[in-house]
């Protein structure tokens, strides 16, 4: 198969509990990819758009969303509509090289409107899976930033995944929330009809090992749970990821020079397990 005619590898990035580090995983691994060399699709399947604003779209009215191209496929079922995510692909606003290799699918807050209508719906969970195939082909890997919750959008991005990757924070709602992402992969990967769809990594996040409690999840807890799924390195509590995503504009890690470094550096050695995890080459392109 070339270059040309792959399909992406597509991970959907998820939790139950919020506020563990889904967004700011799933757009710093995009960070360290594309530095790699790799391209990259991020689809902001929150309705929250914190991916696309972390990112740096631009604010336009007109730019096509992911309920947009739910939509489409839900009021047009009979249509050849496979590849139609393309339609609704937008750049980000973060400089070269990112913004050569990243691409976005972003969302607004109507995508909850569209979540309501179509959950359950006959077929609707596979809507993501159809939009993608074939606008995926010549990206290398598509990172799914979902909800805090299981519902329908999560249910999408699962149903359209090659593997889910979970971003947990060391508390007890954030390690319930990774076990029960675990239990629902294991339980109802058949009935989103996607199999062999596993949890392939665990990502703990926010640790400040200061505290008590998060030196006992993350050396004895979380180790004992999650087993050989679990991540290395952990990433700490650190400003420079509020920095980051809070500056105007907002900007990668590395654009905050030595305080970005760090934590950029971490998640350079988590994107590696993942390309390694999902089996994606090394890429040809040259890095700058
Ligand atoms: N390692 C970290 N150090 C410091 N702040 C962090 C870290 N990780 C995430 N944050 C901050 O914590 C907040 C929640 O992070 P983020 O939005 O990535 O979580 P989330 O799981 O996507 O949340 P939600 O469930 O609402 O989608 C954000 O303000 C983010 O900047
Ligand atoms: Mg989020």
């Amino acid at each position: 198969m070339t270059a040309s005619q792959r399909r992406a590898k597509r991970v959907a990035v998820a939790n139950n509990k919020g506020g563990t580090g889904k967004t700011s995983s799933t757009i710093n691994l995009a960070a360290a990819l594309a530095e790699a060399g790799y391209n990259v699709l991020v689809i902001d399947l929150d309705p929250q758009g914190n991916a696309g604003r972390r990112l740096a779209l631009a604010a336009d009215p007109a730019q096509p969303t992911v309920s947009d191209v739910l939509k489409t496929l839900a009021e047009r079922p009979d249509a050849s509509l496979e590849g139609c995510a393309a339609d609704a692909f937008a750049e980000i606003g973060w400089p070269s090289p990112y913004n050569e290799r990243i691409t976005l699918l972003p969302s607004r807050t109507d995508l909850e409107n569209r979540a309501m209508l179509e959950a359950g719906q006959l077929g609707a969970v596979h809507r993501l899976e159809v939009a993608l195939d074939g606008a995926d082909d010549e990206l290398d890997i598509v990172l799914i930033d979902c909800p805090p919750n299981l519902g329908h959008l999560t249910q999408l991005a699962l149903a359209a995944a090659d593997v889910a990757l979970c971003v947990m924070d060391p508390e007890l709602d954030g390690i319930e929330g990774a076990m029960a992402l675990r239990d629902f992969v294991a339980n109802n990967r058949k009935k989103l009809g996607n199999s062999s769809l596993e949890v392939v990594g665990y990502i703990v996040n926010r640790v400040d090992t200061r505290t008590g409690a998060h030196k006992f999840q993350v050396e004895e807890s979380i180790p004992e749970i999650f087993g050989q799924d679990l991540w290395q390195p952990l990433l700490p509590e650190r400003v420079a990821i509020k920095d980051a995503a809070d500056a105007d504009p907002p900007r990668p890690l590395r654009a905050l020079g030595r305080d970005g470094e760090e934590m950029a550096s971490r998640f350079d050695k988590l994107a590696a397990q993942l390309t390694a995890r999902v089996g994606l080459e090394v890429p040809t392109v040259e890095v700058s």
